[in-house]
Formats: C-alpha cells, sequence, structure tokens
C-alpha cells in the first residue's frame, strides 16, 4: 500500500518538479526578455543619425509625423532613432504615457530639442529643472485662474465679432489659418501685457513667427539661416518686453494684467516672485505655446465641421439656442460657455483628431523599463499621442469625425491632448474657451465654403496646419434662423 503510494507520490512529484522548473525559467527568461527588450530602429552615423531625414520630412508637405509613420511600418509600433546626437524612443500606447507621465521629474524630465530650448529660454517654465518648476508654474497659475477666463471671454468675444462682420461685409475670401493666429495672438498678448497697439502687435507677431520657424531648424548661428533668424527675433521680442517692464517699474504706465500682477511681487521673497529673466522667457513661452496651437486647432475645427455637415448643423441649433436665450447683441459669458455641451464634444473630437502637438518629448534620467523595452539614461522618450489618439482598439473608426464618441468616458491616459501630470497644459481652459467662444460666433452668425481642398501640410512646422491656410468664405446666416426651434 505504502509502496503504491509512494510510487504515485513521484508519479505526480516528479513531472510537477520538471513543469514547474520549465515554468520559472520561462518566467525568467520572459521577465529578462522584458528587462532587456531590445527596441528596434536605426541609429544611423554617430551624431547625425537620422537627423536628415527626420529634417527631410519636417521640409515636406507630409509634416514631420512622416518621419515616425514609415519608421512604425519599417519595425512596428515600437522604434528608436537619432536625431541630432540624441536617441528618441516614439512611446505609442496607453500603457506607455502612463508610465512615463507618472514618473514625470522622477524617471524622466522635459526633452526639448535644442533650437527649441533656446527659442524659449533656459528660464522658461519648459526648460527649468524640476526645483524650480513647482514654484514657477505656482506663479504662473495667475492668469488662468477662473476669475481672469471669465474676464477674458466677453472680451474675446467682442473682439472676434468685429472682425468676423468685418470679413463678411467685405465678402472676400480669408485663410482661417492667418485669422485664428490674429486673434489668438492679440487675444493673449492683451491678457499678458495689455498691448493693443496695431503696430506693436504686428511687429511682435512677426517676430514671434521668426522664434517658432526656427524650433526645428539646424541650430547653426550664421547669418540667413532661420535658427539665426530665430535667435535675433528673440533677442529683440526680450528688449521689447525688458522696456514695458522699466515702464511699469517707473510709473510710466500700469495695467490689470499678468506682467503687472508679476511686478506687484517685487517685493516678495524670491520663492515668491519671478526675477526679470524668468518674466521675459515666460512672457514668450506663454504666448509661444498658446498662440499657434490654439489657432491650428481652430483651423482643423472649420475644416473638419465642413467636412461633416451633420456635426455642423448639430452644433449650430445648440449655439442658436444659446442665442435665443440672450438679449439681442449681448456678449458671451463664461457661464454660458458651460451650455455647450455639444460644443465641448466637438472641441475635444478636433484635438483628438488634429494632434496639434504631436508628440511630448521628455529624457530618462536612469536606465529604466517602459512595457518591458529597455530605455537607457540620456535617451529622449516622445510620448507619441498621435498614435494613441489614433489607436482603433480606444477610438472606433478612430479617422471619422464623431463628437459623439465622448459620449462615453475615457479611460485614463487614452486622451492626452493637453498632457497630463505635473507638466499639464496651463492653458488648458484658456485654450477650451477660445474655441467655444470662436465656435459660438461663427456657427450662429454664418455658413461658410471652404474655397481650397488641399490637404498638403505646411512645411517646416513642428504643428501640423494646412499649407494652403484654410481659405473660407462666410455667409451671414438670415434671419429665419434665429426663430426656428
Ligand atoms: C489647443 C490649444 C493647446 C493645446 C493642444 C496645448 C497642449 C499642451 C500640451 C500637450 C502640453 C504638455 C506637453 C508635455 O507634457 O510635454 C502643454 C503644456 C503647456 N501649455 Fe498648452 N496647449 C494649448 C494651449 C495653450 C495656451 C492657450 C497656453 C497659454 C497661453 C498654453 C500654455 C502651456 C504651457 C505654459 C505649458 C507648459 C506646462 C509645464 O511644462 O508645466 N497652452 N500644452
Amino acid at each position: 500500500m505504502n509502496k503504491i503510494k509512494s510510487y504515485d507520490a513521484s508519479f505526480v512529484f516528479l513531472p510537477s518538479v520538471v513543469i514547474g522548473v520549465v515554468l520559472v525559467m520561462m518566467m525568467q527568461w520572459c521577465r529578462k526578455g522584458r528587462k532587456g527588450s531590445e527596441i528596434p530602429g536605426k541609429l544611423g552615423i554617430p551624431f547625425l543619425g537620422e537627423t536628415f531625414a527626420f529634417l527631410a520630412a519636417v521640409n515636406s508637405t507630409r509634416g514631420c509625423y512622416h518621419f515616425v509613420r514609415l519608421r512604425r511600418l519599417r519595425y512596428g509600433k515600437w522604434f528608436k532613432t537619432r536625431i541630432l546626437g540624441k536617441t528618441h524612443v516614439y512611446v505609442p500606447s496607453v500603457e506607455g504615457a502612463k508610465t512615463v507621465f507618472a514618473n514625470d521629474f522622477v524617471v524622466f524630465n522635459k526633452g526639448y530639442l535644442k533650437p527649441m530650448r533656446d527659442m524659449v529660454g533656459k528660464k522658461s517654465l519648459l526648460c527649468v529643472p524640476q526645483e524650480m518648476h513647482g514654484r514657477m508654474r505656482r506663479l504662473l497659475s495667475d492668469p488662468f485662474s477662473m476669475n481672469s477666463i471669465s474676464k477674458f471671454v466677453p472680451k474675446f468675444d467682442h473682439e472676434l465679432s468685429e472682425r468676423l462682420k468685418r470679413l463678411e461685409n467685405s465678402g472676400k475670401s480669408f485663410r482661417v489659418l492667418e485669422f485664428s493666429m490674429k486673434v489668438a495672438f492679440d487675444g493673449i498678448c492683451d491678457m499678458l501685457t495689455s498691448i493693443t497697439d496695431a503696430s506693436t502687435l504686428d511687429q511682435l507677431e512677426h517676430d514671434i513667427t521668426y522664434v517658432t520657424d526656427a524650433m526645428l531648424s539646424f541650430p547653426l548661428m550664421i547669418p540667413g539661416t532661420r535658427y539665426y533668424k530665430g535667435m535675433k527675433a528673440r533677442e529683440r521680442l526680450i528688449e521689447t518686453f525688458k522696456a514695458k517692464i522699466t515702464k511699469r517699474r517707473n510709473g510710466e504706465e500700469a495695467s490689470d494684467d499678468f506682467l503687472q500682477s508679476m511686478l506687484q511681487r517685487d517685493s516678495y521673497p524670491p520663492n515668491e516672485k519671478l526675477d526679470d529673466e524668468e518674466i521675459v522667457d515666460n512672457l514668450l513661452t506663454l504666448i509661444i505655446a498658446g498662440q499657434s496651437t490654439t489657432a491650428a486647432a481652430i483651423m482643423w475645427c472649420v475644416k473638419f465641421l465642413d467636412e461633416n455637415k451633420h456635426v455642423q448643423d448639430r452644433l449650430r441649433e445648440e449655439q442658436l439656442q444659446i442665442l435665443r436665450n440672450k438679449p439681442a447683441g449681448a456678449l458671451l459669458k463664461y457661464e454660458d460657455l458651460m451650455s455647450m455641451s455639444y460644443g465641448s464634444k466637438v472641441v475635444k473630437e478636433t484635438l483628438r483628431m488634429s494632434n496639434v502637438l504631436l508628440w511630448y518629448p521628455r529624457v530618462a534620467l536612469d536606465n529604466c523599463t517602459i512595457e518591458g523595452y529597455e530605455i537607457k539614461k540620456g535617451w529622449n522618450v516622445n510620448i507619441d499621442a498621435t498614435q494613441i489618439h489614433y489607436d482603433p482598439d480606444t477610438y472606433k473608426d478612430p479617422m471619422r469625425f464623431n463628437p459623439s464618441r465622448f459620449d462615453e468616458m475615457q479611460k485614463p491616459y487614452s486622451y492626452i491632448p493637453f498632457g497630463s501630470g505635473p507638466r499639464t497644459c496651463l492653458g488648458i481652459n484658456m485654450a477650451k474657451v477660445t474655441m467655444l467662444v470662436f465656435l459660438h460666433r461663427l456657427t450662429s452668425g454664418y455658413t461658410w465654403t471652404v474655397d481650397d481642398e488641399d490637404l498638403s501640410l505646411e512645411r517646416k512646422a513642428h504643428i501640423p496646419r494646412l499649407r494652403s491656410g484654410c481659405p473660407i468664405t462666410l455667409t451671414r446666416l438670415d434671419d429665419t434662423y434665429m426663430t426656428n426651434s
């Protein structure tokens, strides 16, 4: 009986041990694989790597994301490359985005290309180390408080309505991109510095364009290059801001704006104020971060609405309802935006599809793994928002413009047009509000035709924008729309 028992036991025991050992070996192998999985991709020759292929994509009408798209076709979702001496990895998944965002400042820090860093300045919120970032962000948040945004809404609405009326009266076609760049720029400058004089604004905008154009240039300080022009324009902008600070300190001018709120802190202890270099670098940063992003988003929204008339009709109905409930000619208030539930979904869907910021750059501060892939200290890790927003597993039929998909809640980290974590966009509310006011005035006042259907993208731009600038012609809605309900 005993013998049978012991025979039975070894019969069961031995294979179990073998299976167990095999399983442990497999798990170790897997774990090792996960720990050390090498990311496919070509680093190319030292320093330059694939810099020229990247710049070729930047200079093409398919846009810089084409560089990423081509490598995905070649290597799969994960790939690595080398640009300007730095190894870059594009993180394509929700899980990967979560790992990076959740470890911002701990394992990863912001990692901009040199020309981008040079253009915004080393005291910019985008470039400062963690120990300065928290204080700076807190102090810079003031202009984006509900109180400031509430003041901004009617002011922006007034300015926008007047400009649209003038364009409609002229009967001429105009480029939405140029128009939205101008209104976004003037709105932000007014809020930050109260500059409203047309020729000063034109000069500033001209220089800001040089600066943004240089952000993806080859960093060679040789006269005539894009980089050189960008750096020179930056110097002029800094000079203008510094002159304004001096005037305010001398009491030659005063205003209720962001700059004034910074200068009121002059007598505060150092950790409760920004020094002059910090103020000017961040004035520049806020204008750059806010203008071209918001303007591009507005342009894409107009384009998407033109291609999806049923969405446009539904949005118009919601906006007309808001107009009907207000006294004739009244300006929008912040509270009105709360009733724009479909409008908010149109804004969300626009930001998902347009991917105004294509990816979010970080640098690994240590060796680590993301989703089992080995990342080495010093590598650039780019959270690929575009790939995440186009993932068919998360967004059914991802290339269809469908605001109603936002009737449902999104999984964390699957919708990240404003980033996430400690570096979430500072201007998130201002951007949404600007877009909603624009959509309201456009759809409740006008219909439009797009006058150029060309889909090619602007060259040398780090933000995808139509090369045509999306020219449209406005037609005023007739009064019957106001009475229909
Ligand atoms: C549709 C418009 C906008 C979009 C899509 C957008 C998107 C983003 C994203 C994705 C980030 C985070 C990037 C990262 O994690 O690396 C960011 C950061 C930032 N944004 Fe925006 N943004 C918009 C408008 C604005 C506006 C209007 C302003 C201000 C006037 C602004 C100011 C900033 C600043 C200062 C940061 C840096 C925050 C930090 O590093 O702590 N943005 N934005």
